[in-house]
């Protein structure tokens, strides 16, 4: 062999060699390429060694040093490539450190769902249990054992959802007060909560659905002090230390009646748009049991006196964080409700 003839088959080494490297898609195929380019015993390095010898003598330094070369030069990608074909295979596809970090989720209790809990427990401490009652309801329970007289416009199609002639969405969850009178003898202390259906459009103020939790307390000797007491111990309790007042209200299940206010959390009194500029948010309504919803359920009226309450959390959720919108509460915005996560 000549020295040109050399050159170019090392040359061409040189160029194939490089692309079939990078082109071995798996550890196996790459032994075969190492063998083939810079195997030992056969292959193309091989063969030029052995051509090497067949040179004239003055050619072989400049050859062996050229052969030389090239051997590195495959070696060393053959190296690299062995390499990044094992670490593929420990490990699966290799890390990229430039990905930007997976955002981690906090989940958090819905702020109506806070203020349920925390009422709950607040009556829980001063005896009371929890009772619950279907909300698919009788009309009886809703509205008749409630002392609601038969033309009362609640009982309008216009405000309350009627499932068929008899039953309706709850509107309210004082039919559990009838329903826990009915089963259980006094004394009575329960916590009723649970949603509530009206004809409503869903509106900054008002929605077809919403939370109510119902009190009721009955024994011998109950009057309107032990009423006005615990809700005012209550609210206390609730919102820290706070004021609250008491205006005279109509429900025909209740006589008297009232509607328990307090101040307003957001501004203090001095007022604001939560409290429309009163000072004062309406959190409850109360009253005497009616002793015509104690007959109705059974419970000898002349024996027995009691009082109850009906709250709404949302409306005690918006006027504690100032939410402008009570449809807020409903969007499930992992964005609002993110800011409940403690
Ligand atoms: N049920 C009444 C309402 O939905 C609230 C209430 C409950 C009032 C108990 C007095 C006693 O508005």
């Amino acid at each position: 062999m000549l020295l040109d003839d050399f050159r170019s088959a090392a040359a061409s080494l040189r160029t194939d060699g490089p692309g079939q490297i990078a082109a071995a898609s798996s550890l196996d195929a790459w032994t075969e390429v190492r063998n083939a380019l810079v195997g030992r015993t056969s292959g193309r390095l091989s063969d030029l060694m052995t051509a090497l010898g067949t040179l004239p003598k003055e050619d072989r330094r400049e050859a062996g040093q050229l052969a030389n070369a090239v051997k590195q030069e495959l070696e060393a990608l053959l190296d690299a490539r062995h390499t990044e074909l094992s670490r593929g295979q420990q490990q699966g596809p290799a890390i990229d450190g430039t990905m930007p970090a997976r955002a981690t989720w906090q989940g958090s209790v819905h702020p109506v769902s806070l203020v349920i809990d925390e009422v709950v427990e607040i009556f829980r401490e001063l005896g009371f249990t929890i009772a619950l009652g279907p909300e698919a309801e009788h009309a009886w329970y809703n509205f008749g054992a409630l002392n609601f007289p038969a033309d009362h416009p609640a009982m309008d199609l216009h405000d309350t959802l009627y499932l068929n002639d008899d039953l309706v969405l709850r509107t309210h969850t004082s039919p559990v007060q009838v329903r826990t009178l009915q089963q259980y003898a006094p004394p009575i202390r329960i916590l009723a909560p649970g949603n509530v259906y009206r004809r409503d459009f869903f509106d900054p103020s008002h929605a077809p659905m919403f939370s109510q939790i119902e009190g009721l307390v009955v024994d011998e000797g109950i009057t309107f002090a032990d009423l006005k007491a615990t809700l005012t111990r209550f609210a206390n309790r609730f919102f820290g230390e706070t004021k609250t007042r008491f205006r005279p209200s109509y429900f025909p299940f209740t006589e008297p009646s009232a509607e328990m206010d307090v101040l307003c959390g957001v501004c203090k009194g001095s007022g604001c748009p939560v409290c429309k500029q009163s000072g004062w948010v309406e959190i409850l309504g109360s009253g005497m049991v009616h002793p015509t919803v104690l007959e109705n359920a059974g419970i000898d009226s002349e024996k027995y006196t009691g009082w109850a309450f009906g709250l709404g959390p949302a409306r005690t959720a918006i006027s504690r964080h100032a939410i402008p919108d009570i449809r807020i509460l409903y969007d499930s915005d992992v964005r609002f409700l993110e800011q409940f996560a403690r």
